[in-house]
């Protein structure tokens, strides 16, 4: 299997403050790579190094062989590379339709500036997030759960190839989790692959091919779930504390 990301033994400092150290790994195609970490492991600041909103100090990032070094965040999202973030911020004003065809018209789909297009994408988009009842109220009008579906979506309408899902779980029922991950599994199910950071570890055991564990910014382990979760350096550095 070729993969379609290699991080390589990036490093990323904030002043005095190593946020990820020397990480490296790759992403297959049609892959879900599962990311975990205790709060303040580096998860969300990697997936900031790999769509281009941070660059690494050290290190190097290449998608589909290309490498990433010095290409700006609106660049990676039209190779491929769609995000979702943790703290979710629609556009004020725009209704959930609107927020969704924004990321059609920057996107890898690249409905270049095509309107009706992009709200073509925007509504299959939704519909597949079920929002489908909600296209034409404001985004901010949608509860927590609304909001994260909205953020996938609109990572979604980009036409990703590799999507990655920072916490799109959190604050939802067990319920809505287990939705959230057959979507993901039909995500990937289109050929496209798939990094997940999540807390929920019953939805991270059951969605990811293989899982990524960081702790103070360095990997940890990487492997298949069921051997990562019973790695006894895993356990005390993040179950166990979570646990306790
Ligand atoms: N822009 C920044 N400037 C300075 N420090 C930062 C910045 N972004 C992140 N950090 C620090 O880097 C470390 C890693 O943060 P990050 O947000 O990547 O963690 P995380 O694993 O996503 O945590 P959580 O599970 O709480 O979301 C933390 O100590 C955080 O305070
Ligand atoms: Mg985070």
């Amino acid at each position: 299997m070729n993969a379609l990301l290699e991080v390589d033994r990036v490093t990323r400092r904030f002043s005095g403050l190593t946020a990820v150290n020397d990480v490296s790994f790759t992403i297959g195609e049609s892959e879900i790579l599962g990311l975990i970490g205790p709060n303040g492991a580096g998860k969300t600041t990697l997936v900031s190094l790999i769509s281009g909103t941070l660059e690494p100090s050290v290190g190097g990032i290449r998608f589909q062989g290309q490498a990433l070094t010095g290409v700006p965040a609106y660049r990676r999202a039209r190779l491929g590379i769609g995000r979702t973030f943790q703290i979710m911020q629609p556009f004020p004003g725009l209704s959930v339709l609107d927020n969704v065809a924004v990321g059609a018209l920057f996107g890898h789909g690249g409905a270049s500036g095509n309107l009706a297009s992009a709200r073509d994408k925007a509504r299959s988009a939704l519909e597949f997030v079920g929002l489908g009842k909600f296209i034409s109220q404001r985004a901010e009008s949608l509860g927590g759960p609304g909001r994260k579906r909205l953020e996938l979506a609109k990572a979604l309408a980009m036409q990703p190839t590799l999507l990655l899902c920072d916490e799109v779980m959190a604050g939802l029922t067990p319920v809505e989790v287990d939705e959230v991950v057959a979507l993901l599994r039909r995500v990937r199910d289109r050929g496209i692959s798939v990094l997940v950071i999540e807390h929920v570890m019953k939805a991270i055991r059951e969605l990811s091919d293989r899982l990524l564990v960081l702790h103070h910014g360095e990997k940890i382990a990487d492997g298949k779930p069921d051997a990562v979760l019973s790695d006894t350096t895993v356990i005390e550095a993040y179950l166990g504390r979570r646990r306790s």
